[in-house]
């Protein structure tokens, strides 16, 4: 998604501008073409040279040096921009464009551009609490630009508060975001489920299983980097918490189920990537269980069928972990489940399935239509599900 992308990324005088070497080191690893614009003040916390080894691109500082130097006219920065982010943002910088000053390259290019624009604020935590800078703030976010919160936590002044640079896969999350605006699933809702259900035997131990959240994770940021709006449905896991999409945290499958129902009130599509556990304990114990007697038995009860009880008027796509006659397996809960689409899954190669970062699937629709994919990252997976979910929602639109 930020392949052959043009990002700016404006940095300004603050100690958190060496964490701009890590945003611009990210952006360009993935594809973008970053080019860096620096405030007189950032180069003396991070040097030019290090941004200008990353980018591989010429670092602009001085507004009346770049013709000579990079000949080439001073907007032409914000004219070729698909997004500026300017991370970190300083109170002075985020004053002089509110104020709508532009007195060096970075607020000319603010100015010029017809480009979305990120601004990450990190300063003292009085600075951003004082009521001078959220009305700036404030002001910048009515005319459209993002702002992504400062973090809290210690500060350069040795202060305990709201004011450090968020984190930096906050950062690139939003530019993601920000890019994906005008993506093919614009305008449309969607609802995502991950990871393994944990069904309590007692305050302690659990049944789970052996998901990892990474598929239902995967197809959540793709969806967000198309353009949609996202509710992720989540298990426990060991990932980091995805950006922009409203996610939910639950831990059973019958709070899965009740999350489900609430997000698909308005959704366009439902997918199910969740190894939710068939079965529960009849009850849970309420004090943690002894070992004191040699053996001990279990009564299991069926959990709700998720995708087969939920209403409403959306895609249905369901995932088959399968080990044996896969697609005629696939086949039969896709009927029984009535779905639009279901993944059917290979679990029987080691780098496919739970756990690994890379999938082999294959795609089945109601039509009898049926897909045949390599083994793939689970990124490269998810966006093949969702070209089938914007084409059977065209399909959709057009009945
Ligand atoms: O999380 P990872 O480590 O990345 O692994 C990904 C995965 C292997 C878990 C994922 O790709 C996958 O295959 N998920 C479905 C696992 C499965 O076998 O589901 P199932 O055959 O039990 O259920 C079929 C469908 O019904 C699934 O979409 C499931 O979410 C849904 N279901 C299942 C049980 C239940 N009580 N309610 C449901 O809605």
């Amino acid at each position: 998604m930020l392949a052959n992308k043009t990002v700016i990324l404006g940095i300004t005088g603050s100690l958190a501008a060496y964490k701009a070497a890590d945003i611009a080191s990210k952006l360009t690893q993935a594809g973008a073409r970053v080019e860096v614009i620096m405030t007189e003040s950032a180069t003396r916390f991070i040097a030019p040279l290090t941004l200008r080894n990353i980018t591989g691109r010429p670092v602009v500082t001085d507004m009346f040096e770049l013709a000579s130097e990079f000949s080439i006219e001073h907007v032409a920065l914000a004219e070729a921009a698909d997004v500026v982010a300017i991370a970190p943002a300083t109170a002075s910088l985020i004053a002089r464009l509110a104020a709508g000053i532009s007195d060096d390259m970075l607020t000319v290019t603010v100015l010029a551009t017809k480009a979305p624009v990120i601004l990450a604020p990190a300063m003292n935590v009085n600075m951003f609490e004082n009521s001078i800078t959220q009305d700036n703030l404030a002001k910048l976010k009515a005319r459209g630009f993002t702002i992504i919160d400062p973090a809290y936590g210690r500060l350069a002044s040795g202060k305990i508060g709201l004011g450090r640079l968020a984190d930096v896969d906050k950062i690139i999350g939003t530019i993601k975001q920000v890019l994906g605006r005008g993506g093919d699933l614009a305008g449309k809702r969607m609802v995502v489920t991950a990871g393994g259900t944990q069904e309590p035997i007692d305050p302690v131990r659990h049944i789970g299983n052996r998901s990892s959240g990474k598929m239902g994770y995967a197809i959540a940021e793709a969806a967000r980097d198309r353009g949609a709006t996202v509710t992720l449905v989540t298990a426990p896991t060991s990932l980091p918490e995805p950006v922009g999409m409203e996610v939910v945290h639950i831990e059973t499958a019958a709070q899965m189920k009740e999350a489900v129902a609430e997000a698909t009130s308005q959704a366009d599509a439902l997918i199910m990537a969740a190894a939710v556990a068939d079965y529960q304990p009849k009850s849970a114990a309420k004090a943690k269980i002894k070992k004191e007697t040699p053996s001990l038995t279990l009564e299991l009860i069926r959990t709700p069928d998720i995708l087969t009880e939920v209403k409403g008027d959306f895609l249905k796509v369901g995932f088959a972990a399968e080990s044996e006659d896969i697609v005629a397996n696939a086949r039969q809960k896709l009927e029984k489940k009535q779905l639009d689409i279901i993944v059917a899954n290979d679990i029987t190669d080691a780098d496919s399935g739970f756990g690994v970062d890379t999938n082999k699937v294959t795609l089945i629709d109601r039509d009898g239509k049926v897909e045949n994919l390599p083994l793939l990252t689970k990124r490269e997976v998810a966006d093949r599900i969702l070209d089938r979910v914007v084409e059977l929602l065209a399909k959709k639109a057009r009945r």
